[in-house]
């Protein structure tokens, strides 16, 4: 597989350009992390960089690889010709942004080549980069359908037929803030595919997009509800959640009509407020979304729950879920990895996992 990474107007200026928007990291720097996350991926990558729209454009439709990465820098908020060469090609582009757009001056809030683009990424400073190429990967690994479950413009679910009788639904964390999505969770949801399950991998709406509490709980009970409507005659539902999205899935779950047979909760967050108050956890959003309401806390209702944890993860502390499994008589996985690596298919965690979703197919 081949991906072309093009950054545009001004991205040659990284490191110099409002560091505290944009970091320190050079384009250089960026350019060679970008070759390592390629190598790590099993994949061939090409960069460009130009402030011209024409060199941007003739780029777009000349490439002949799998895939573009795109950051179109100010040409986000203006270029129609940069959206209609995007539309022009088969190739899919992911538009990245580093900064959160969405939080910024109102007018960086509109990208003219969203709608263009198979995917928009932003806010995640330079990772995005690297998330974006791998989404490109996965996408490439199975075709899959994007299915809607609800109303709003993130009421969506990428549906992967694995064949099998089971389907597995995912549930993505990121603390409920806007710019986390549900490519987090996609490598798992590939992964699990590739072994033979039907995968539906959830988006929902988060905060600063009309989620938070209790919006992002309804869309989940609402993805859940509508489950038979996907058509799949499912024999068991297998419940995969990381972080908030274990949270979400232990309390939209027991009050479902789709009776789920297991649930694998990743890094779970059970009591948000509690974790904010004692561990500091929470970006601004989603102590904002404290401010208006928390989501209750979660207790076990039935549904077989398993509790995977890693020791270093910073962002929820694993004492507390060992607490809470030991309080309520759950199953644990106690491991030794971070909060991200519970999202990689290729650590010995996600085996485990997939071992002990096997056990009942
Ligand atoms: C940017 C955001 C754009 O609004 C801005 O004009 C850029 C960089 C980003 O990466 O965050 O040049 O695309």
């Amino acid at each position: 597989m081949r991906l072309l990474v093009i950054n545009g107007p001004n991205l040659n200026l990284l490191g110099r350009r409002e560091p505290e928007v944009y970091g320190s990291t050079t384009l250089a720097d960026l350019d060679e992390q970008v070759g390592d996350w390629a190598a790590e991926m099993g994949i061939e990558v090409e960069t460009e960089q130009s402030n011209d729209e024409e060199r941007l454009i003739d780029l777009i439709q000349t490439y002949d690889g799998e895939g573009i990465v795109l950051n179109p820098g100010a040409l986000t908020h203006t270029s129609r010709a940069l959206s209609d060469a995007i539309r022009g090609v088969a190739t899919p582009v992911v538009e990245v942004h580093i900064s959160n757009v969405k939080t910024r001056e109102p007018w960086r809030a509109l990208s003219v080549v969203a709608d263009a683009c198979v995917r928009s990424i932003y806010g995640r400073g330079i990772a995005g980069y690297r998330n974006a190429m791998r989404h490109l990967v996965n996408r490439a690994a199975m075709p899959f359908e994007t299915i809607r479950y609800g109303p709003h413009d993130d009421n969506v679910g990428d549906l992967r037929r694995g064949g099998g009788g089971d389907l597995a639904v995912f549930v993505h964390g990121g603390l409920w803030r806007q710019e986390f999505e549900r490519d987090t969770t996609e490598g798992l949801a590939v992964d699990l595919a590739g072994r033979g399950y039907t995968t539906w991998n959830l988006e929902y709406r988060r905060v600063g997009l009309g989620g938070g509490w209790p919006e992002s709980g309804h869309d989940v009970l609402m993805a859940l509800d509508f489950v038979p409507q996907l058509g799949l005659d499912a024999k068991r539902v297998v419940l995969v959640g990381h972080s908030v999205g274990a949270q979400l899935l232990m309390w939209a779950a027991p009050r479902s009509s789709t009776k789920a047979g297991i649930h694998i909760a990743l890094g779970p967050l059970l009591d948000l407020s509690a974790a904010v108050a004692a561990d500091g956890v929470g970006a601004p959003e989603s102590r904002q979304m404290l401010a208006q309401g928390a989501p209750p806390v979660v207790t076990p209702s039935g549904i077989e729950t398993v509790l995977v944890h890693g020791d270093t993860d910073q962002i929820v502390p694993v004492g507390r879920t060992i607490a809470f499994a030991e309080e309520h008589g759950l199953e644990h996985h106690r491991t030794g990895c971070d909060h991200f690596s519970l999202l990689d298919p290729t650590k010995p965690e996600w085996s485990w996992a997939v071992e002990r979703i096997a056990v009942g197919r």
